[in-house]
């Protein structure tokens, strides 16, 4: 039996393996816009497990199988054994015996890697407390798609060490970008959390304002994760400077991006001139997500194909 591939993390696959998903959204999405069928996944079934909310990651992966020819059985917490404690592990050996493919959204990275050493069918992690590895892949599409390669660009982060963060910082080392992140005191991103070997592809700012200086992307994300509301008044006082505003855009590049994996909270995080301004590709970074996840199914599910 061939070894089960799956997406936990953006360091499961390699620069060669995501130059080739690039190119195949590229080509799926081209096949979409001009409404010609793509269906490679016929008679595949993706189970989608929710543990936290979803609007973008639902319709994106929902939408996404279907127009590949697949259907797809969406399971949450409440409305699942999961919620009764069935154990990870008996959920991940019988979900993965009646479907193809399996995307989950939960809480602490290990659980999600529990279910995938259970499973016989690639598991795609669609956000954890530690990585959201399908936005980036969307974001870095986006990227290119405006841009050009990545390779040797800049990207700065403004706001918490999260999910989000950890991600950047695993794509940087791989696809050979450099990261600058700002965080308020406290909320700093850890390198052992986002499994990274080395800072080399990272730098540290104490100003957001100097994280931004010279980026040819800017982005952020909300200052209370899914799962942290608790500390909700604590983050606002401690990130009211980390909102990305047209003064930290004037001194990014003259082209610089600004991107946004939403939800967001205007005069929050970023203040609506930037998110609804001229550099903002917010936009064209949610619909990439169903044309980049497109690519990652059917990479799980049959490999390169060049078709
Ligand atoms: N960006 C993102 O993952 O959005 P959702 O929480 O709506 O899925
Ligand atoms: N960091 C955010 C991303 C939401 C898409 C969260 O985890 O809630």
């Amino acid at each position: 039996m061939t070894e089960v591939r799956h997406y936990l993390q953006f360091s499961d696959f390699t620069a060669d393996e995501y130059a080739h998903l690039f190119e195949r959204a590229a080509f799926i999405k081209k096949k979409f816009k001009a409404y010609e069928r793509h269906q490679p996944l016929v008679d595949r079934t993706l189970a989608m497990i929710f543990e936290k909310a979803s609007t973008r990651t639902r319709v994106s992966f929902e939408a996404g199988m279907y127009q590949l020819g697949g259907s797809v059985v969406h399971l949450t917490t409440g409305d699942s054994q999961l919620g009764r404690a069935e154990p990870i592990d008996d959920s991940a050996k019988v979900i993965s015996r009646m479907v193809d493919l399996v995307m989950i959204r939960t809480y602490e990275q290990t659980k999600i890697e529990k279910f995938a050493e259970h499973s016989r069918v690639p598991v795609i992690n669609g956000l954890t407390n530690e990585f959201h590895p399908c936005q980036i892949l969307a974001d870095i599409f986006t990227f290119i798609e405006h841009r050009g390669s990545i390779k040797g660009k800049t990207v700065a982060w403004v706001g918490d060490g999260n999910n989000m963060a950890n991600t950047w910082l695993q794509a940087s080392e791989i696809l050979g970008f450099k990261v600058h992140v700002s965080t308020p005191s406290g909320y700093e991103v850890d390198q052992s959390v986002a499994g990274i070997r080395s800072n080399d592809s990272y730098k540290v700012f104490k100003n957001p304002m100097e994280a931004c200086r010279g980026a040819d992307l800017v982005t952020t994300d909300v200052w209370t994760s899914m799962g942290y509301e608790a500390e909700n008044e604590a983050r606002r006082k401690a990130f009211a400077d980390w909102c990305v505003d047209s003064e930290m855009m004037a001194v990014a590049q003259p082209d610089a991006l600004f991107m946004h994996c939403l939800p967001a909270h205007r005069g929050e995080e970023v203040e609506a001139d930037v998110i609804d301004g001229p550099q903002s590709v917010v936009w064209d970074e949610a619909e990439n997500r169903m044309h980049a996840q497109k690519a990652l199914m059917e990479f799980l599910l049959l490999g390169r194909v060049n078709a």
